[in-house]
């Protein structure tokens, strides 16, 4: 079978990775993917130029008879890559541009989590500038007060504000000023959910829905969940993030009425829908939907996955998951973000990297490449991104899965290099 995987970040080498491993799969094309997804075995990285759209990528599918599809990011998503080439009648994993709006839309996710009842944070919209400040001035939630951008704004259009002051001058920057463009012209004002955080992945082909293992991400750059956000320091997946009990309530009171929901209003989702949760003391609660493989869960998660991910994603346009058994490892997996200086501010490109070469002794560990590229000059990996590396180990429970990634982390080094030593460490 060829594969053909859209993206270039880590999530998109772990998928790589995993996929080169099937029997089944005899090439995988990636595009644009990047220097060290082309180091997997049986991959081939394309840069397409980008003018000839999704017609370009269809043609390309065809010329290299592609088999299936696979769609890393949220962007080609929500600009309806799916519906182009399922009208050519090709392969593809993901759902289509009308049901990706559960994530390109914060206001179409929250009103079609009320319309099927779905535990969410109590919230309201706002189109207008004039009407989010008139609301705010009403406001009865207890600070922070959570303001979203409607749109996709890069994982930066959230903001939890602390007083009335901040919740003023976020409107006028996404509303006013517009620097979201139009994702912050309308916007989502809801109250602040407590709890612990979990991000639960389904495989879903429309008709069944198969879970994947529970996984944690972290978000906040500085160790104890300090500094600002970024896209994500590190993830853990581990089978105690969610008791028995949780998982079953987070299937009947979430998945399920969300697929449901979806079949009902027309939509067959084909795809990978991650549900962002917050586990809180009124149970567990939808923060966010993502309509892809979250990134950097995705490193650990995969790193647990026992079966082959190219029949299962192969199953998903087929419709025949339930055909499948999908088998998880019970060990923990720990990724760990190594993040140029700087990072999630402005930081310089190029820094060398040191100490990838020596790491086959340590056969539990996988270094993904999320921002790197080969040097023009001697051919060696240096940094091309804030997020570089994504160091991501399996152990017997998640302190021996963290030991063991931290161990690689030490022999590997590039200016300026920084990353979290916490990843993890709340649930050891
Ligand atoms: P989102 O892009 O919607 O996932 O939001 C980004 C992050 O903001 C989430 O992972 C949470 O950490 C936080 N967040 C979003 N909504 C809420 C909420 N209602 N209460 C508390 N934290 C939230
Ligand atoms: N880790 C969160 C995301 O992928 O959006």
């Amino acid at each position: 079978m060829k594969l053909l995987v859209i993206g270039s970040g880590g999530r998109e080498h772990a998928l790589v990775w995993k996929l080169a491993q099937s029997p089944r799969v005899d090439e995988i094309v990636c595009i644009p993917g990047s220097a060290g997804i082309a180091t997997e075995p049986k991959t081939e990285c394309v840069s397409l130029n980008e003018e000839a759209g999704f017609s370009g990528w269809c043609r390309f599918a065809k010329d290299r008879q592609i088999d299936l599809t696979v769609v890393g990011p949220e962007a080609p998503l929500a600009a309806g890559m799916v519906d182009a080439f399922q009208k050519e009648s090709l392969n593809i994993v993901g759902p289509t541009q009308a049901a990706a709006r559960l994530e390109s839309s914060k206001i179409f996710a929250k009103d079609f989590m009320s319309r099927w009842n779905i535990p969410t944070a109590d919230y309201s919209t706002c189109d207008t500038a004039d009407q989010a400040l008139d609301f705010i001035q009403r406001c009865r939630y207890e600070f922070p007060w959570v303001i979203k951008a409607d749109g996709l704004a890069a994982g930066k259009g959230v903001i939890l504000a602390k007083d009335f002051n901040e919740a003023q001058d976020t409107l006028l920057h996404f509303m006013t000023e517009k620097i979201y463009g139009d994702a912050g012209a309308r916007v989502v004002i809801e109250e602040c959910l407590k709890g612990r955080e979990c991000s639960f992945m389904v495989f879903s082909d429309g008709l069944h829905v198969v879970p994947m293992v529970p996984s944690q991400d972290h978000k906040r750059v500085f160790d104890g969940d300090r500094g600002p956000n970024t896209g994500g320091m590190g993830a853990f997946s581990h089978d105690s993030i969610l008791s028995p009990a949780q998982r079953d309530q987070i299937m009947r009171t979430i998945v399920e009425p969300t697929f449901s929901g979806l079949r009902s209003e027309g939509i067959s989702y084909r795809g990978i829908l991650y549900f962002g949760l917050m586990l809180t003391a009124r149970g567990p609660q939808v923060l966010e939907f993502n309509c892809r493989f979250g990134d950097p869960e995705t490193q650990a998660v995969l790193m647990r996955l026992e079966s082959d991910l190219a029949e299962i994603l192969e199953a998903i346009p087929q419709q025949r998951l339930d055909r499948l058994k999908t088998t998880w490892s019970t060990k923990s997996s720990v990724c760990i973000v190594l993040a140029s200086g700087g990072y999630p501010g402005s930081f310089e490109k190029g820094k060398q990297i040191q100490g990838l070469e020596g790491l086959t002794a340590h056969p539990d560990v996988k270094v993904f490449h999320a921002g790197t590229r080969k040097s023009s000059d001697q051919g060696e990996f240096e940094t091309s991104g804030g997020r570089v590396l994504g160091v991501t180990a399996s152990g017997v429970g998640l302190k021996q899965a963290a030991a063991q990634a931290y161990e690689v982390c030490k022999e590997i080094h590039f200016e300026g290099m920084h990353y979290r030593t916490d990843i993890g460490a709340a649930l050891v």
